[in-house]
């Protein structure tokens, strides 16, 4: 057994024993944090509370008293009083001993602790714990309080680092997660996010109490009031303290508001839908945007939230998956997720309004709407697949307030790298931890050419800035490798380019962007495997149907061709030739796959895929195919799995530069089970046979969890998938799709990182 940990302080002080204090005093307490906890308090009754609470060993009301030999003193009284507080105190103070606070304004804090301190003020570290409750006094004290809640705190370049380091760890044996920033950040920060909508809330109801009629109106009042006035309840001497307090940063804060409020009368007085429209769904996004960032969860989840501590951690679900079962019925997937971005960001170019159908609604693609959000285009949507954009025109963006923050989407990072290297503005593109390490020089090289300002990151990783106001002009780039999200990221900024710009591809790569381009009334020429657009063409808006993703079908066509006594139907999926390589790999293989019905949709070639189970033998892949099927190979390698003898793939070293080293990550999964095979540099060898279950990281890349999900429909034993939350970013609802065909998928949460 190992020694139990020495207290990380040998007495704290704890001074004001309310609700934060006391908070922090259980926790102490409940951690083992202190050999003895102290209080000092101007109220024996508080005093003698915490002491029949078991909260502390002592107290007095003498405060010099209180602190004397402690190494820790927490001040907790109002942000008022601290000057008072601190001087107080000063004469019993040891000299090692820390100071720290709970006031919620560090400006006017610092000062009066200069003041009152002096000499010892190196050591008082500033601090501002971010919770409470509607309840007050020793008596709600409760040591799970910080738990999972940020902690700011503020040194100065006067205070000492290792003192700050101290408070840094006691915070976070509290569970708290802290956070250090400038004092004059931390009160800007707080008067916006949190003095202004108390003041707005408290200002609400005294305005609407002093009317004639208000107990009518109170009477009637609807959740929407209750939900907004809620923080009015809160403690009118601790919000009066902190008004005056920080007080040039609270009337900033309202001046600001004042600016808004006067653009939504505006837009209210002039009849002006657009103007008004504009607010709400930026509003909406907005809040969903900086929850997912701000809570690192995702914006699906961050869409359908009502959660309002704005601390909760983002969950990474695993998938368990039972073996056996077949896949049966019918089922539409989610729309095609590269027409998704690519409808967003051209309807969002055009000139008018653009009606897209079947827009999927996957993180992946939202992340792309949001860009154009923060570019201020006017989105209405997504809902149901719906979603309504007023285009701008080319010239129409405008400069992001902020980085605009991809999330996985490599094809956003990359096509708007394109997109925005012609504009007249600065722009930097961020992106996760697997988006973070995915190559971007392959899109900067080019534009370089064309007379872009780009700089990488380490590596010619993200970040990704553009530096706007070049001109750029036409080139002719012939791709070193066969990358739709090259070739369209040289198109698009060929928009903005002198003359005209023409790329010539190794091998055919999907090629949305030029048919789409079209639809829009810009014209791609084509000669054999060069497309040609010349700059300083107008897009014209019109409507969008995007068709059900080939990419999201394949884990269907997979699952049910491997799984006996299968049959499905997948309607109105997009059979693009430049995507229907995994048909035609599963076909060689002797997969009974038919394609019903087809039709165009836009200049899309759909149909209904029908496929039943057959038995499948193991084939060499066609290397031309690799391109056409380059997102579905995790789901391939299932099959090759499944299948009689040996499957062999080369030439798809791209593979290791996806969401994730699919070659790797997949083998490492394929390993787990059991199955036979052979890692090389640009593919794989799978002998196919029976296999077993286990336990696979997906690595955070949603094509493995999905495929290694549709295995288990062969696996002998359970198949347990780690990190999955990202399966999001292409087919939300995947879980439940899959059940409903079939497979016993079940989806548990877990506290895991991304
Ligand atoms: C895509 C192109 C492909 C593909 C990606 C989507 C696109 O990437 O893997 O999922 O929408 O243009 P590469 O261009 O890197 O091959």
């Amino acid at each position: 057994m190992s020694a139990p940990r020495p207290p990380l302080f040998q007495r704290v002080a704890i001074i004001g024993l309310g609700l934060i204090g006391g908070s922090l005093a259980a926790a102490i307490r409940e951690q083992g944090l202190a050999r003895t906890v102290v209080a000092g308090s101007r109220s024996t009754r508080t005093l003698e509370q915490g002491l029949a609470l078991g909260l502390i060993d002592e107290g007095s009301q003498d405060l010099a008293v209180a602190v004397r030999g402690a190494d820790l003193v927490f001040v907790a009284t109002p942000v008022s009083s601290m000057g008072a507080v601190l001087k107080a105190l000063r004469p019993g103070l040891a000299e090692r001993a820390i100071v720290t606070d709970g006031g919620s304004v560090k400006g006017a804090v610092i000062a009066e602790a200069r003041r009152a301190l002096g000499d010892h003020f190196p050591r008082f570290v500033p601090g501002h714990p971010i919770a409470g409750k509607e309840k007050s006094g020793v008596e709600a004290a409760d040591a799970g309080l910080y738990r999972q809640h940020r902690v700011i705190l503020t040194p100065t370049p006067d205070t000492d680092p290792g003192a700050t380091a101290r408070v840094n760890a006691l915070w976070a044996a509290v569970g708290a997660e802290v956070l250090e920033m400038a004092p004059d950040h931390h009160d800007r920060v707080l008067a916006e996010t949190s003095h202004l909508p108390h003041l707005l809330a408290f200002s609400l109801v005294d305005t609407l109490a002093r009317q004639g009629d208000s107990t009518e109106i109170f009477r009637y009042a609807a959740g929407g009031f209750r939900d907004f006035t809620r923080i009015a309840s809160s403690d009118p001497v601790m919000w009066h303290d902190i008004f005056r307090e920080n007080r040039d940063a609270v009337l900033e804060a309202l001046a600001l508001f004042r600016d808004g409020i006067d653009r939504f009368q505006n837009a209210i007085e002039h009849n002006d839908d657009e103007a008004l429209m504009g607010v709400m769904t930026r509003a909406n996004a907005a809040r969903a945007h900086f929850l997912a960032m701000n809570e690192r969860t995702s914006y699906t989840r961050a869409r359908h939230s009502d959660d309002e501590t704005g601390m909760t951690q983002q969950s990474n679900p695993t998938f368990l998956a039972r073996p056996g079962g077949r896949l049966n019925g019918r089922l539409r997937v989610p729309g095609d997720k590269s027409m998704s971005h690519r409808a967003i960001m051209l309807a969002s170019l055009a000139e008018g309004t653009t009606t897209v159908e079947g827009f999927l609604e996957g993180e992946d693609a939202l992340a792309t709407l949001q860009a154009f959000r923060d570019m201020g285009v006017l989105i209405e949507g997504p809902h149901h697949g719906q979603v309504i954009v007023h285009g701008v025109g080319l010239h129409g963006l405008k400069a992001p307030g902020k980085p605009l923050y991809m999330g996985n989407s490599g094809t956003s990072m990359r096509l708007l790298t394109g997109l925005l290297a012609g504009q007249a503005f600065d722009t930097e593109l961020t992106g996760d931890e697997s988006l973070s390490k995915r190559p971007m020089e392959r899109v900067a090289g080019p534009l370089r050419e064309m007379g872009a300002r780009i700089d990488t990151g380490e590596g010619g990783r993200p970040p990704v800035r553009i530096h706007g106001g070049q001109t750029l002009k036409g080139i002719h780039y012939p791709l070193p490798m066969a990358s739709a999200q090259v070739k369209s990221a040289v198109l698009l900024a060929g928009l903005y380019a002198e003359g005209d710009t023409s790329v010539t591809e190794p091998a055919p790569t999907r090629d949305h962007t030029e048919r789409m381009l079209g639809g829009f009334g810009v014209p791609v020429r084509r000669d054999g495997a060069t497309s040609t657009v010349t700059g300083g063409t107008p897009l014209a808006a019109g409507p969008l149907d995007v068709p059900a993703d080939i990419s999201s079908a394949a884990f269907f066509l997979v699952g049910a061709s491997i799984a006996e006594g299968s049959e499905l139907t997948l309607p109105h999926v997009g059979v693009n030739p430049t995507r229907t390589g995994v048909i035609d790999i599963l076909k060689l293989m002797g997969a009974d796959i038919r394609l019903e019905n087809p039709r165009d949709s836009g200049g899309e070639p759909v149909a209904d895929l029908v496929v039943r189970s057959a038995p499948l033998q193991g084939i060499e892949i066609p290397r031309e195919l690799v391109p056409l099927a380059i997102d579905e190979f995790p789901a391939i390698f299932i099959a090759a799995a499944c299948a009689q003898g040996e499957t062999v793939l080369r030439g798809a070293e791209e593979l290791r530069v996806k969401e994730s080293d699919r070659i790797q990550v997949m083998a490492d999964g394929l390993a787990a089970l059991g199955v036979e095979h052979e890692v090389y540099e640009d593919g794989i060898r799978i002998v196919g046979g029976p296999f077993g279950g286990g336990e696979v990281d997906s690595h955070g890349d949603h094509r493995i969890a999905m495929s290694f999900a549709m295995a288990a429909l062969r696996a002998s034993a359970p198949i347990t998938i780690r990190r999955c939350a990202n399966v999001a970013t292409s087919f939300p609802g995947f879980a439940d799709l899959a059940r409903g065909a079939g497979l016993d998928l079940e989806v548990h949460a877990s506290k895991e990182n991304a």
